[in-house]
């Protein structure tokens, strides 16, 4: 059985992948409707991932003999000034997100749940391969700054995640 501070920590995780999952497809749908059809294709994309985060925990709690409870999401930003902000935005948020699972080690290490702590593992990988991903479309996007033709080969290239 898992301890309760431990199973109201990954429960409150699950909020935090849902979030993410509601705020990179708000950033999809900001996307839509400005004509970057392949930006918002790969926001569509990590929106499932961070479903898929949030389906592995809830699936832990479970397999632990947890009550799974699902909290309120707040309402994402909807409109961002430029690709550069809203995918600037997202590598700033899975940096958040980065401490969030560091917190939650930290927790399961305290109360000698290496059962969990094993289970972390995955997102520690996680999270460096997403900042990774955000950080190098913020460095593509920097070079190409308002050039309409880098934002139309950088939109397309995108578009192909998800294939
Ligand atoms: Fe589930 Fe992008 O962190």
């Amino acid at each position: 059985m898992i301890a309760e501070k431990m199973l109201k920590a990954l429960n409150g995780q699950i909020r935090e992948e849902m979030y993410s999952a509601y705020l990179y497809l708000s950033m999809a749908a900001d996307f839509e409707d400005k004509n970057f059809s392949g930006f918002a294709q790969w926001m569509k994309e990590q929106s499932k991932e961070e479903i898929n985060h949030a389906m592995k925990l809830y699936g832990y709690i479970n397999e632990r003999g947890g009550n799974v409870e699902l909290q309120a999401l707040g309402k994402p930003q909807g409109s961002w000034d430029s690709p550069l902000k809203a995918f600037d935005a997202a590598y700033h948020h899975e940096q958040h997100i980065t401490g969030c699972i560091d917190k939650l080690i930290k927790e399961a290490r305290d109360l000698g749940d290496n059962a969990t702590e094993i289970f972390l593992q995955w997102y520690v990988s996680e999270q460096v391969e997403e900042e990774d991903q955000t950080d190098t479309i913020v460095q593509k996007l920097n070079m190409i700054k308002d050039s309409s033709n880098g934002l139309y080969m950088l939109d397309r290239e995108l578009s192909h995640r998800g294939e």
